[in-house]
């Protein structure tokens, strides 16, 4: 590149990253075409798929977007999550807010090999889950939204970041508005996002304390909730995040949310006398606003910290890591190496 080409492109880069205008700067590295030309049936693979298994078990759609979302928001939309735990590598589904609740890794498994068959090589999980989250969402009568493409896979993953990262079903108001704050969204996209809590299923443990010990939840909710959650055991048993439509996703969470019946602590706190009941009681009388919000701040959850270019890279298996270099397997050395090569 001629050096005055070389300055204006610097001069852009840096003016973006000071207006802290990251999406841009992303969105120039991600874009919407990237496997047009060398993996054509990725959408329609990918499509087919969540549709089936969606077909088969509808709650397959909210454990995929949960998943998306546990990826997104420790350091990035980089498929860290998918990583297996082995024996000299602690991953994040072990962590606080994963373990035995995160689920969907099957899916985006099955996806994976069919199109590694395909395009052997050439697309990351991180893509692939971005695509299937979004797709799980069209698939149970959500909006949609652009996936730009382009996301190449973390060599790593950070159970400390996913503990401290994803906030806890019995955190107050403040604790969401912060913990989102903290990822780049603002307090209207966080009560957005949380109407993703209009499809899929919780368990017992993550709403014990609330039917039994909360006041600002319905009577009647509360006491048919008691049915399947006894105080002291049931702790794996579920309920519907939504108990109207739980496999439909509309509005009806932040309805649910205005007559208290809330299912997670975390959930009523949006609607407690708080600065974010006003923004509940626009999402529930309006549909179509709700729809947007939620679209355009799931497009902005795709574009948190992505690796591109030649940054981490494409998995095989996305469970498993790639052996890089021999020089994995030698302690100590290895994380300063790996990130020179
Ligand atoms: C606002 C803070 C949030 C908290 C405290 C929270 C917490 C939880 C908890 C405790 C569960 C039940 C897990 C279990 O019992 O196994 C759950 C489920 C779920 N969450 Fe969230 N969540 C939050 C935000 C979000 C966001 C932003 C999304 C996606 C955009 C999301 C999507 C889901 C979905 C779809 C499920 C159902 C999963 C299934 O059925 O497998 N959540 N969440
Ligand atoms: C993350 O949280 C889990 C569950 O509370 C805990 O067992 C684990 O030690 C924590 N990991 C780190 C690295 O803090
Ligand atoms: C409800 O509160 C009581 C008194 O603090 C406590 O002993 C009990 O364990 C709580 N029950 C549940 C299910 O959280």
């Amino acid at each position: 590149m001629p050096s005055n080409q070389l300055i204006t492109f610097l001069v852009i880069v840096v003016s973006l990253l000071l207006q802290g205008n990251n999406n841009a700067v992303v969105e120039a590295q991600l874009n919407q075409d990237f496997y047009s030309s060398t993996c054509p049936s990725l959408l329609p693979i990918v499509r087919g798929a969540v549709r089936t298994n969606i077909l088969l078990e509808p709650r397959m759609g909210a454990s995929i977007l949960r998943l998306f979302y546990h990826d997104c928001f420790v350091n990035g939309c980089d498929g860290s999550i998918l990583l297996d735990d082995t024996s000299s590598f602690t991953g994040e589904q072990n962590a606080a807010s994963n373990r035995n609740s995160a689920r969907g890794f099957n899916v985006i498994d099955n996806i994976k090999s069919r199109v590694e068959r395909e395009c052997p090589g050439i697309v990351s999980c991180a893509d692939i889950l971005a695509i299937a989250a979004r797709d799980s969402v069209v698939q149970l009568g959500g909006p949609s939204w652009d996936v730009l493409l382009g996301r190449r896979d973390a060599r790593t993953a950070s159970q400390a970041a996913a503990n401290s990262s994803i906030p806890a079903p019995t955190s107050s108001l403040r604790e969401l508005i912060t913990s989102f704050r903290k990822a780049g969204f603002t307090t209207r996209e966080m009560v957005a996002l949380s109407g993703a809590h209009t499809i899929g299923q919780a368990q017992c443990r993550n709403f014990q304390t609330r039917i039994y010990n909360e006041t600002n939840i319905s009577p009647f909710f509360a006491a048919r909730l008691r049915l399947k959650c006894p105080p002291t055991s049931g702790d794996r048993n579920l309920a519907s995040l939504d108990y109207l439509t739980p496999f439909v996703f509309d509005n009806n969470y932040f309805r649910n949310l205005m007559s208290q019946k809330g299912l997670l602590h975390s959930d009523q706190e949006l609607f407690n006398g708080g600065s974010t009941d006003s923004i509940v009681r626009e999402y529930s009388q309006n549909p179509t606003l709700f729809r947007s919000d939620f679209s355009a701040a799931m497009f902005k959850m795709s574009l948190l910290n992505p690796l591109t270019g030649s940054d981490g890279d494409v998995r095989q298996i996305c469970g498993r890591r790639r052996r890089t270099m021999w020089l994995e397997n030698i302690p100590n050395v290895t994380p300063s190496l790996n990130k020179i090569l």
